[in-house]
């Protein structure tokens, strides 16, 4: 008897409940990490904007497309199939991947495309990383209808460095052209010329009352006075940096490319493609008007055309006192006060105030030391007319444009690097002997040279293993000077330095951050300027760094890293997915 009763109180003591509960917290589904599954079928859809109707590429239908959302820890597995005439890949824009470069998804780089009728699963884990994401096809400008927002909350018990948001809303900016926006660059790779600009741009796809038509295609962000809310801003747009505005608000950002940063107040934001930047917006307690206008317009210095549109959407208090406005009254909401197209001070001041959080919890490891310096001199450039293409010659002073690092404007290969990689196949695919600086230095900032034709390879910077990478990317003023938003895949890295004019070594290394620089995937170089960066080569695989522009990125502004294999077998690339898709 006693025996048993003593061993039924062994049973509730405070030991046992402990391992009970331990038990119940490593069941999976519980709090451990998930899988989360999902199907993407690429197909058609008929979708009207601005009085035009046509037929355009989506995921499962609709445009913009799903939303992922997963916690950190979390394994993600997407299926795709793809149901359009076009080839296609997707690309999961900031995911670190880490030895699942397989998955990363840029055509040619790391996977050939998805034909036709054919299918991929992309697997990859989420981990380190928090915020907010996004997915879109990196094929051709398909990515212009085919992209969605990716949302890492933190793993459930894990509270965000600021309070609680009473909602949270992805807002993904976009540009919609009337023409099918294959056909543009088909065309502006066969003039020479820059292609045609799009006709508006777009809150989570809706144009908004400022252009022809739309006034019932407008977003509505409907909220409660005096509550906060967190939006999750995506720019998504092809070829256009954003200022972001809402009349009468003030906006605190707290988070970009799913890092944690330094909550600072602004007023007016400025977005880059590729980039994401979570912020706080508290309702008034007690609005002046029951409407708002939410306003994005680009930012740019280019000399040649661009879409100077000004796309609005509306920010609306729930009164019962007063009844919505109609779809007419908000075209006369007015709009927030945004800078000149070209302010570029602006934007250097606002890109100043992002700084890492550097906690104890979100600690910035920036490397203090570097093993290899590199010197990237970006911009556009020509093409001789003369040159083997089947085109004509549009470009500046009859020639055709390029775009360059180092004056070398890549090449897309024909089959993936990742698996030439992977199956040390090099000849005749790339070459490892990508500048580390300009074979000829210019002034770069200052008059140009008088020859400004590039060269073109497919040609890579090979690292070994763990090395620490500093790159300053400096733009030109060929062509024009004008900002170029710099994304690298498979790693973010930390912005340690930013001016303007050439860099110079000696006085610029001095100004450095090394405490608690902001740590992102895409950057924008400055017009005439530059900007430093740091990462650790610790993920091994092929990993490309492009211009955002679109057109830029279809110029041949891109490189890649090819990062070594450590010694360990967790420093290894596993070997490819069965179903990767083959080139041939
Ligand atoms: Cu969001 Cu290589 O791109």
């Amino acid at each position: 008897m006693g025996g048993r009763r003593s061993l039924r109180r062994a049973a509730f003591s405070p030991a046992c409940l402990l391992f009970a509960v331990a038990v119940l917290l490593a069941m999976p589904g519980l709090t451990a990490a998930r899988t989360r599954r999902y199907s993407f079928n690429v197909t058609m859809a008929t979708v009207t904007r601005l009085c035009v109707t046509k037929s355009i590429p989506t995921v499962n239908g609709r445009f913009p497309g799903p939303k992922i959302a997963v916690r950190e820890g979390d394994t993600v597995v997407i299926k795709v199939t793809n149901h359009i005439n076009n080839n296609v890949t997707f690309h999961w824009h900031g995911i670190r991947q880490r030895r699942s470069g397989w998955a990363d998804g840029p055509s040619y780089i790391t996977q050939c495309p998805i034909r036709p009728g054919g299918s991929y699963v992309y697997r990859f884990t989420v981990t380190g990383q928090r915020g907010t994401l996004w997915w879109h096809a990196h094929f051709s400008w398909l990515r212009a209808t085919l992209y969605g927002p990716l949302v890492i909350l933190p793993p459930r018990g894990v509270a965000y460095p600021f309070p609680k948001p009473h909602r949270e809303v992805p807002l993904m900016f976009g540009e919609w052209f009337n023409a099918d926006p294959e056909a543009v660059i088909r065309q502006a790779l066969q003039t020479g010329g820059g292609p045609n600009i799009s006709d508006a741009y777009t809150f989570n796809g809706l144009p908004g009352p400022t252009y022809n038509c739309s006034a019932n295609d407008t977003f509505k962000l409907r909220v409660k006075p005096g509550r906060t809310y967190m939006l999750r801003l995506i720019n998504a747009a092809l070829n256009d940096e954003l200022f972001f505005a809402v009349a009468n608000h003030t906006l605190t950002v707290v988070q970009s490319d799913a890092n944690y940063v330094k909550p600072f107040a602004a007023t007016t934001l400025v977005i880059s493609p590729g980039q994401t930047m979570d912020v706080l917006l508290t309702a008034a307690a007690n609005p002046s008007s029951q409407a708002f206008a939410i306003a994005i317009a680009p930012y740019t210095n280019t000399v040649g055309t661009f879409d100077n549109t000004t796309a609005t959407a509306v920010l609306e208090y729930a009164a019962a006192a007063a009844p919505p406005r109609k779809a007419a009254a908000l075209r006369g909401l007015p709009l927030p006060s945004l800078p000149a197209y070209n302010d570029t001070s602006v934007v250097a001041n606002f890109t100043a105030k992002f700084r890492s959080l550097a906690s104890a919890k979100y600690p910035a490891r920036v490397p203090s030391t570097v093993d290899r310096n590199f010197f990237f001199a970006i911009g556009l450039g020509a093409d001789p007319c003369q040159s083997p293409v089947n085109g004509t010659c549009q470009g500046p002073n009859n020639t055709r444009f390029a775009a360059s690092i180092n004056n070398v404007s890549f090449v897309m290969p024909k089959t993936s690097l990742l698996q030439a990689h992977y199956q040390r196949r090099y000849k005749g695919v790339l070459m490892a002997n990508f500048p580390t600086a300009p074979q000829r230095p210019f002034n770069y900032t200052g008059t140009p040279p008088n020859n400004t034709f590039v060269t073109h390879g497919t040609r890579v910077v090979p690292l070994k293993f763990n090395t620490t990478v500093e790159v300053v990317l400096q733009d030109t003023s060929i062509q024009g000077a004008e900002s170029h938003p710099l994304h690298l895949h498979g790693y973010d890295f930390f912005v340690v330095g930013t001016g303007f004019g050439n860099y110079d070594a000696s006085n610029d290394t001095t100004r450095y951050n090394l405490v608690d620089p902001v740590q992102r995937n895409t950057i924008s170089v400055p017009t005439a300027g530059w900007v430093a960066i740091r990462f650790v080569a610790d993920n091994p695989g092929v990993w490309i760094m492009h211009c955002h522009f679109d057109v830029h990125l279809s110029w041949g502004l891109s490189m890649a890293w090819l990062v070594n294999d450590g010694p360990l077998p967790s420093q290894k690339l596993p070997p490819p997915p069965s179903d990767i898709p083959m080139c041939s």
